[in-house]
This record gives structure tokens, sequence and C-alpha cells, in this order.
């Protein structure tokens, strides 16, 4: 069989030449997928960066329950505007921890990747309770009943030792003392424990965040997680102005 004979069997048989299409393109895609799975370049090392507080943790989760991503995105792209609006343009390794990532797709609200300290703790407060009264004509829903439901703190280790098994760097220590330091982070007037949660999560913000020192509240969660946002890494170390478009 010469080559164009050999040729004429594919053209002549759809279903072969899709298997046959399929099975190249799936070289390509090996060639160029596989590799990032391997690299470790494919995430460049940045200070700061470190797990979730468990209170934190918390409030991330309230933060996906609550279905917030459905119209905030946490991911500023490398385009002039939006690094003028809301601040350095996000890094891979600033989500080199989420499980699931928050980037989202739509924008309904701003971004949120660098919300962290834009705003008080009363600010965020008043504003889930009811955005209205802070910002006339907002259409994001309000969350009232944060504030009175008392945070479930029994799951955070389960879900810690889930993120350490998929690769999460947490160590023992912190899972072992995760129900401690989490109410350790809404009681700034316990200094020595305090101190501990942040040798444990450096830059980790200890404040009464709801108002209600009573309690720790699902608010408490959801505003320690807003207000570390962005905050962890010092953008000045890195260049703000290169590679953007
Ligand atoms: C229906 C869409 C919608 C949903 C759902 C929503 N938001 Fe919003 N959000 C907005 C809009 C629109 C704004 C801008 C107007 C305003 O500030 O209220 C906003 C503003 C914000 C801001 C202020 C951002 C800034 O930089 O000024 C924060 C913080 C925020 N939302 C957090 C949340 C959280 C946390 C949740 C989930 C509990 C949530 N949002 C759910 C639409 C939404």
């Amino acid at each position: 069989m010469s080559a164009w004979t050999k040729h004429q069997v594919l053209e002549k048989h759809s279903i072969l030449l899709l298997l046959a299409i399929l099975f190249v393109v799936a070289i390509g895609g090996l060639v160029e997928i596989a590799p990032l799975f391997y690299l470790k370049s494919t995430i460049e090392k940045v200070e700061g960066i470190r797990p979730y507080s468990p209170l934190e943790l918390a409030g991330r989760n309230i933060y996906i329950r609550e279905g917030c991503y459905n119209c905030h995105s946490q991911q500023v792209r490398p385009l002039r505007d939006e690094v003028e609006r809301y601040g350095h343009y996000s890094l891979a390794a600033e989500s080199m921890y989420d499980h699931p990532f928050q980037w989202g797709s739509k924008r309904t609200g701003p971004d949120l990747a660098r919300v962290g300290g834009k705003y008080s703790d009363e600010w965020q407060r008043d504003h889930l309770r009811n955005p209205r009264a802070l910002v006339p004509g907002s259409v994001m829903p309000g969350y009232p009943f944060l504030f009175k439901r008392e945070l479930t703190v029994t799951d955070i280790t389960a879900h810690m030792k889930t993120l350490q098994l998929i690769g999460v760097p947490y160590t023992d220590e912190q899972i072992a003392d995760a129900e401690s330091d989490l109410t350790a982070q809404t009681r700034p007037d316990d200094s020595g424990a305090a101190a501990a949660l942040q040798a444990r999560y450096p830059k980790a913000v200890v404040r009464d965040f709801d108002g209600d020192s009573t309690r720790v509240s699902e608010g408490d969660a959801l505003i320690a997680y807003l207000q570390m946002l962005g905050t962890l890494v010092d953008f000045k170390l890195y260049d703000n102005k290169a590679n953007l478009r």
C-alpha cells in the first residue's frame, strides 16, 4: 500500500478519521499540560503566603456557602485599569492554598482580591447586614443572619486535616490548636493567645470583628476572611508596572 492509499483509508472512514484526530490532538495536549503538574516552577514562590488561620478558613467556607463568588471575583488581571482600581495584579502563589479557588468569572460587585483593610470592621458589618444602608442603590443582598448565628467550630479541625492531606502545609501543631486559635483570633484582650496565633499565622488580624465579644458569630469569621484578602504579600517587593498591558 502506498502512503496515499493508506491515507485514503482514513479519509473514507469518518469515525477512524475522528479517532486519529483525537489521538493527535491528545499528544499535543499532553505535551503542553502534563509538565505543569510536575514543574515546581509553575508557581513562583512568593514571600508572605501562608495557609488560612482557622477563623479565616471558617469565614472562607461561609463565603462559599453564601455564594458570594456569584457576584465577586478574586482575581486582579494584569491590565492597567484593573491595577489602578484594585491594586497589584494577582499572583499565582496567592491562591496556591485555595481549595477551591475563588477567582470567579462574574463581577456584579467589585473584585475582592485586595479588599482586606480597605474598610473598617464596622463598615463590613453594617454593609453585610444591609448594603443599602451604606451604598444606596446597591444590588447586593443583606446577610443579617450571619451576626445572629454562632459559628460552628467543631468541624474546623477535620477541614484543616483534609487540606493537609491534599498538600496545604498545615503543621500537626496548627491542627491540634485549631479550635483554640479560632476563638483567640476574636479576643484581642488575651494577648498571650493572640501572640501565639500570630506566630503560627503571621499577619493574622486579631480583633472582635462583629463587635459582640460574648461569642464567635459567622459574621466574625466572614469579616476576618475579608480583612485578610490581599494583605499577606508586601507588594512593594514586586514590580507593579512591569508586564502591564
Ligand atoms: C447579587 C450580587 C452580590 C452578591 C451575592 C454579593 N455581593 Fe457583595 N457587592 C455586590 C455589589 C453590586 C457591590 C457594590 C455595591 C456595594 O458596595 O454594596 C458589592 C460590594 C461588596 C463589598 C465592598 C467591595 C468594595 O471594594 O467596595 C464587599 C466587601 C462585598 N460586596 C462582600 C460580599 C460578600 C462577603 C458576599 C457574600 C456573603 C457578597 N458580597 C455577596 C454584589 C453582590
